[in-house]
């Protein structure tokens, strides 16, 4: 079966499941268990942030379950619980129209609210675990059900403990965000006043809906429909570098973009370092750098997950050779033996 992923490339796997119920997820996980013995599981949003290698020999479960569920209420906030399924931009739209604000600059960010809790999804100063409250999960061992509060979750920059000691070992089945009845909007990050008076608004009238749809606006003007242009947003990290790494490097590069990071560190922009290397708009076979954002790798058509690796690499090298600075991918690659070897 095929497996859906945004770039675009043509991966199956043995078997794809999708549930729209713990007790569905716990009789799949039953069936998987008996029937594919030893195989190993999968399991995606909407594939949105995920390079495949090879076939993926194995199951792959993805969350259709659905409900947004107001579990309490004050003056001031609202706590929400989200199936993992629901499409996190649908979310969000619905969270401004009902008056629950702190979502808004995630806008039109692709995927499921189950793979937002897990990659701690984040844009223009804001990030998921900045509004999550909860995350509650089943084991795909053996089916028993888990929760974390937020801080259990050890949220980073696009860090959390689902993507690192706990990464394959649960699905996601529902978050509880905590969200706020008065509308703050945060436009610290940069280029956004500017957005707002570009738009012909007022950052003291502004509304939610409006700042929606600015940040709408901007992502469309940069990164590539994944419809039109298999990709997976930005495909690397930002890197964080030391004090004194970034000091020496403005002073080669005084245009170098650059924000506080924790503890005294730096974060660069991968998308202007690989810019400044020569890749912007380049391409390796079928596989190239957008030419509007040097972040986001593309699949100009029929590439396979090799040919995106491969392009990785080399701008991986070039980068690291005029900059001194390792990139690692946002996107998480998956690789597993292809479906026929297992069956000899
Ligand atoms: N820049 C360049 N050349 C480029 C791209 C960027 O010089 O080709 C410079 C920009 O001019 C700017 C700086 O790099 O000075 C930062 O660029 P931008 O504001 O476009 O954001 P980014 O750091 O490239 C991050 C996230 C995006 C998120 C935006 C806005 C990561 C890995 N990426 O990109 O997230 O939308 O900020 O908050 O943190 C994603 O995760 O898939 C994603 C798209």
């Amino acid at each position: 079966m095929r497996i859906e992923n945004t770039f675009g490339i043509d991966v199956q796997c043995r078997e794809l499941i999708t549930y729209d119920s713990e007790q569905a997820l716990r009789e799949a996980l039953k069936r998987i268990h008996i029937q594919y013995k030893g195989l190993p599981i999968l399991h995606i949003g909407c594939g949105s942030n995920l390079l495949f290698l090879n076939d993926y020999n194995g199951i792959v479960l993805k969350s259709s379950i659905k409900g947004v569920n107001l579990l309490n209420e004050s003056d001031d906030e609202v706590l929400v619980e989200v199936g993992a399924g629901e499409i996190c931009d649908d979310f969000i739209a619905l969270a401004i129209r009902r008056g629950w604000y702190g979502m808004e600059n995630l806008s039109l960010i692709p995927g499921q609210i189950g793979a937002a809790a897990v990659q701690n999804i984040g844009a223009y100063g804001v990030e998921a675990c900045d509004v999550i409250e909860e995350v509650k999960g089943i084991s795909l061992t053996d089916g028993t059900a888990h929760s974390w509060r937020r801080d259990e979750c050890k949220y980073g920059y696009r860090q959390s403990i689902f993507k690192e000691e706990l990464w394959g070992k649960y699905a996601i089945t529902r978050v509880t965000f905590r969200l706020s009845k008065h509308f703050v909007p945060k436009l610290q990050y940069g280029g956004l006043i500017k957005a707002i008076e570009q738009a012909g608004f007022s950052e003291d009238t502004l509304t939610a809906e409006q700042l929606r749809q600015i940040i709408i606006d901007i992502r469309r003007a940069k990164l590539p429909d994944p419809k039109e242009q298999g990709n997976a947003g930005s495909f690397f990290k930002n890197p964080v570098v030391s004090k004194e790494k970034a000091e020496h490097l403005l002073s080669k590069y005084p245009a170098m973009p650059h924000y506080p990071a924790d503890e005294g560190r730096v974060k660069l922009a991968a998308g202007w370092l690989i810019e400044q290397a020569g890749w912007k708009g380049r391409s390796l076979g079928p596989a190239a750098v957008h030419d509007r954002q040097a972040l986001v790798l593309v699949n100009k058509g029929g590439a396979s997950g090799h040919d995106i690796q491969r392009l990785c690499e080399a701008i991986k090298k070039d980068v690291a050779d005029k900059f001194g600075i390792e990139l690692s991918p946002e996107v998480n690659l998956i690789d597993n033996w292809t479906i026929g070897q297992s069956d000899n």
